[in-house]
């Protein structure tokens, strides 16, 4: 079921989603002994992988049986500005010292499709346990675009997306896989988001315009200004 926690500004729900990761983190190694975590680029996040970085937050999890994924990934090499995963390394992984053998990154470096069925092969179909999803004004949510062609994808994990809107492709986790994982968290902040918000969570089916319509049972935290938006409840 779709659940709605809405918080203060941003430094409240950077606290809250923080806490949220360990708290499943914590779970899924005690339960299976490996923590298998999807993380989304944009700006959203960016104080997440910063606080969760600092000392006395990154003692909480056992980064050394985390796994960290991604959602999704600009066609760009890991050192470029852009890349998703140049900068979840500046931010987190290299602070916290993560072991390279636990980051699964995209390769945004080589063809797109041949990067994508390489994600794919990697992924084995194994559900992961958090994705932590962020959403654009036009109701994307990892590279899942508007109008474009990886949203009828049924059976890959990972496929390359062309979005004419942005004149580029992009790698991104399918609407199928990222719906098999155990937790759905999409962070969301700001009043520029409010209109995409309300449209995505409204009773009206259209993910062919709202594609993060199309993933199941999640959690959204957001804040106030992204709420702003909704009916009140
Ligand atoms: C990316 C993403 C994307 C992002 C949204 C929101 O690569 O850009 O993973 O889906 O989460 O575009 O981005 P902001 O947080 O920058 O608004």
């Amino acid at each position: 079921m779709t659940a709605v926690k809405i918080h203060r500004d941003l430094a409240d729900l950077t606290w809250a989603v923080a806490a949220l990761i360990v708290k499943l983190g914590k779970q899924a190694l005690a339960e299976r002994e490996v923590f298998r975590l999807a993380l989304s680029g944009g700006s959203t996040p960016v104080p997440l992988y910063a606080l969760l970085a600092l000392p006395e937050w990154r003692v909480q999890l056992d980064w050394t049986r985390t796994h960290i994924y991604f959602t999704d990934e600009r066609c760009v090499p890991p050192d470029h500005a852009e890349s998703n995963y140049g900068m979840v390394r500046r931010v987190l992984l290299e602070p916290i010292q993560m072991p390279e053998a636990n980051v699964h990154r995209m390769r945004g470096e080589i063809e797109p499709r041949e990067a994508a069925a390489a994600y794919d092969a990697l992924l084995g179909g194994v559900p992961l346990d958090v994705m932590l999803l962020g959403m654009g004004e036009d109701g994307h949510t990892a590279s899942l675009f508007p109008q474009t062609t990886a949203l009828s994808e049924t059976t890959r994990a990972c496929v390359a997306n062309y979005v004419p809107q942005l004149g580029a492709w992009r790698l991104t986790l399918s609407a199928p896989y990222i719906n098999a994982a155990r937790h759905k968290l999409f962070m969301v902040s700001g009043a520029e988001k409010a209109t995409a918000l309300q449209k995505v969570l409204s009773e009206t089916r259209d993910p062919q315009r709202y594609p993060a319509q199309l993933i199941d049972g999640a959690l959204w935290l957001i804040d106030a200004a992204a709420a702003s938006a909704l009916p009140q409840r």
